[in-house]
């Protein structure tokens, strides 16, 4: 390891999707596709077993004229039309006050990145859901910062004693707090915080602005999976009530709203009380930009921009059908396991239903029980995620039901 920097963990990537994908890759290939239940994968699937990739969004894309698409962008923050039309796409159905701006990034993973990096200084400690998407331990690993855990629930609901305990733990430790939240739709749980617990976030968040400087980082990557669509964003009118000791940013992405993950698009939306520190943070979030990936792929985000706008009814109608996909596989596979008593943390919607399993060494064994039944899906801290998002309704039905027998005989 000599020949890399000393300040970094050299343990390998444990790639815990991609080993059991190809697991079930195998399956399918030795029994048939009929007999393997492959709940891994965690892209929209058609009804086929096919990648959806939406027409609204390729077809235009593929009429981009190839200059464009070889064109650096206009900006190393982004287009101007992309990150006019980002805001007009979070915020346009809200009356949001506060002061903003967008730095387009490559897909949700560089919002976050940025926000999670240049907001904190080396060793300090960034709070995170305790049952989360691997990326955000990885980033704060790689920056050389410790991570702090909330519990996400306490029976169905958001657990807010423990968010507030977290947070007040590491604001005794240090001078700024950086909080991450992953809402709505998050991911692996399903879970999305109500109104009124959105209310007392930032209640509390203001509370903690007295004492620091705090950062919420709200990754919004499932958001327009939210079964409710028109109200998706209606939570975001309670950030109109943050203290000038709160910012926001909002880590979008085009990835999972447009079907598009390899085009890596997507954007940090920065939001504040004062224009100041908005722009503060947006110059040190462009420098990052600039020092790292430079600029978006142009002709990814004047897609989003056509897409979002010329052929917006168009885009609607075919993502709202599998939105309707993804309910009725969801409420398939939720509705069973309710019957059956297979324990699950509250799912509402988005792409994954989360088994609670209260120990990780029992969930160890019953991930290994269900993939000799060949039910293949992905262990996360304290649950199995099945990627309803990638299984085919006929694929939904009887499946918590035989996952509550094997359950029950790997106790
Ligand atoms: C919770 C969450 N946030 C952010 C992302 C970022 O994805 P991308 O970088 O492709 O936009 C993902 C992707 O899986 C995710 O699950």
């Amino acid at each position: 390891m000599r020949f890399v920097k000393n300040e970094v963990n050299t343990t390998p990537i444990e790639d815990t999707v991609f080993v059991i994908v190809e697991k079930a890759a195998k399956a399918k290939a030795q029994y048939g596709k009929d007999k393997v239940v492959d709940a891994t994968i965690g892209s929209l699937y058609d009804e086929s077993g096919k990648l959806v990739a939406f027409d609204s969004v390729f077809t235009p894309y593929n009429e981009i004229p190839k200059e464009i698409k070889a064109k650096y962008a206009g900006s190393f923050t982004g287009n101007k039309s992309y990150r006019d039309q980002v805001a007009n796409w979070l915020l346009g159905s809200i009356n949001s006050t506060l002061t903003h701006s967008v730095i387009a990034t490559p897909g949700g993973t560089g919002a976050v990145n940025i926000t999670i990096s240049e907001c904190l200084d080396q060793g300090e400690t960034v709070v995170l859901p305790q049952i989360a998407w691997g990326s955000y331990q990885l980033m704060a690993t790689m920056a050389n910062l410790k991570t702090k855990t909330y519990s996400l629930f306490e029976d169905d609901h958001f657990n807010m004693k423990d968010f507030k305990q977290t947070c007040h733990e590491v604001m005794a430790q240090q001078k700024k707090l950086v909080v991450v939240i992953n809402d709505p739709c998050h991911n692996p749980t399903g879970y999305s915080l109500t109104e009124a617990e959105w209310k007392e976030v930032i209640c509390f968040l203001n509370e903690c602005g007295k004492q620091m400087p705090v950062v919420l980082l709200n990754d919004i990557a499932y958001i327009d999976y939210s079964y409710d669509i028109i109200h998706s964003r209606d939570y975001m009118e309670q950030f109109n009530a943050i203290s000038e000791n709160v910012i926001i940013v909002i880590a979008f992405s085009c990835s999972k709203s447009l079907t598009s993950y390899g085009l890596r698009c997507g954007a940090a939306l920065i939001m504040g009380q004062n224009a100041e520190d908005v722009r503060n943070v947006e110059v040190v979030f462009e420098k990052a930009a600039r020092a790292t990936w430079s600029n978006i792929a142009n002709a990814a985000m004047d897609n989003f921009t056509y897409v979002t706008t010329d052929h917006l009814a168009t885009y609607n109608k075919e993502k709202a059908s599998y939105v309707e996909l993804l309910k009725q596989r969801s409420d398939i596979f939720t509705s069973e396991a309710k019957e059956a008593g297979l324990p699950c943390y509250p799912y509402k919607e988005g792409f994954f239903v989360t088994i609670r399993m209260d120990n990780n060494e029992q969930r160890d064994r019953y991930h290994q029980a269900l993939m000799d039944e060949l039910i293949f899906t992905v262990k996360v801290n304290q649950g199995i995620r099945v990627a309803v998002c990638s299984l085919s309704v006929s694929d939904c039905k009887g499946l918590a039901k035989r996952m509550k027998t094997i359950l029950d005989h790997c106790q």
